[in-house]
């Protein structure tokens, strides 16, 4: 059989919940990923060091016994966000980043910023002490078009947020067009020796689907995530953009999980769930691209390199082997659909 050993990878952008669904989607993450920078949108919101500590400690909590799986934490950037309080989460070693929500952007993000005027002297203090922002690229004015979001997020935040703190270090996290794909290039091809200020991470989905797979046949909730699938040719720029080889683009599954009755229903949230099934939708995303040899450095060095963490030395195996995506998984009281369930996959993670 035809197999594929890669270093284990790394998940740079995951929710994993709390609670039971933290219980039920954790182990997926743990089986493939020996670490992932875990979201803090959590109701409420994870915006202090304290906080974070005691999610971290409900996360090792609800590990499988003998998973070594590490989870790296996130604070919830908020207008009242203190450069102290960012000060002890980088002195703290467990809570490796902030998460930019602008406020209404996407799921509970209601507490997040609305001005970024206001956390100034918050983003100066981490621009000085080297801890990364992560950025949900999207502006929240409901007069710009739901699709042009993030395109506009670039030119009216992003370019003069990175004018006034150009060693701010910047994670464009789960890019949707072209333009991010471009302008994130554009900033790594800027060729200074220092350490590199802007990455991105790109989703499984974002590089197998198109905004077609939402209407297929009908409305199709299970692949509505934020920002939004988008038309093909940015698909097609981000499949070139992961698979270039260049590190400034490393993966984030943006695996987020919501109950099935949630996901089916009038109003559906957003949010696509693909730890189940991560490493094999990407693999098939890569092999799809002719570029298989470039999935281990996108999966388990970049994401490691840019946050200055030691590449991991244990290894996964996939095999060429078509399998079903089931069609539901348990969730606490409910049920979890994963992406794609029922379709079939080419590469299997071995067991
Ligand atoms: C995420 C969620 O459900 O928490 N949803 C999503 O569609 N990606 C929030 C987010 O990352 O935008
Ligand atoms: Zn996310």
């Amino acid at each position: 059989m035809e197999t594929l050993t890669l270093t284990r990878p790394d998940d740079w952008h995951l929710h994993l919940r709390d609670g039971t669904a933290l219980q039920a989607v954790l182990p997926h993450t743990a089986r493939q990923f020996a670490r992932a920078i875990v979201m803090p949108n959590l109701k409420p919101p994870v915006t202090t060091v304290a906080d974070a500590a005691a999610y971290r400690d409900r996360i090792v909590a609800a590990l499988p016994a003998g998973s070594d799986f590490t989870p790296l934490m996130t604070l919830y950037l908020t207008d009242a966000t203190s450069p102290d309080e960012v000060r002890r989460a980088k002195d703290s070693g467990f809570v490796h980043a902030v998460k930019l929500y602008p406020a209404g952007a996407t799921t509970n993000s209601a507490a997040g910023v609305t001005d970024l005027r206001h956390c100034w002297p918050t983003l100066e203090t981490m621009q000085a002490i080297g801890l990364p922002l992560l950025i949900h690229g999207e502006v929240t004015d409901p007069a710009v078009d739901l699709f042009d979001r993030e395109r506009v997020f670039i030119d009216e935040q992003l370019i003069p947020l990175r004018a006034a703190f150009p060693a701010l270090r910047v994670v464009f996290e789960h890019i949707t067009t072209r333009e991010a794909a471009d302008y994130v290039t554009d900033c790594d091809g800027a060729g200074t020796t220092r350490a590199p200020t802007i990455a991105a991470t790109i989703t499984a989905h974002h590089l197998l689907y198109s905004r077609n797979a939402l209407f297929a046949g009908g409305l199709r909730p299970h692949w509505y995530c934020l920002p939004v699938l988008k038309r093909e040719t940015h698909r097609l720029a981000l499949v070139e953009a992961a698979t270039s080889g260049r590190s400034c683009f490393f993966l984030g599954t943006d695996s987020a999980p919501h109950a099935r009755r949630l996901k089916e229903s009038a109003c559906c949230g957003a949010g696509a769930f693909t730890a189940f099934h991560a490493i094999e939708l990407y693999a098939e995303a890569f092999e799809r691209a002719g570029r298989l040899d470039r999935l281990e450095a996108f999966a388990s060095f970049f994401g490691a390199d840019f946050y200055g963490l030691e590449r991991n030395r244990a290894t996964i195996t996939i095999e060429r082997a078509a399998w079903t995506i089931p069609h539901e998984l348990p969730f606490g009281d409910d049920r979890l659909v994963p992406l794609d369930a029922g379709g079939v996959l080419q590469w299997k993670l071995a067991a």
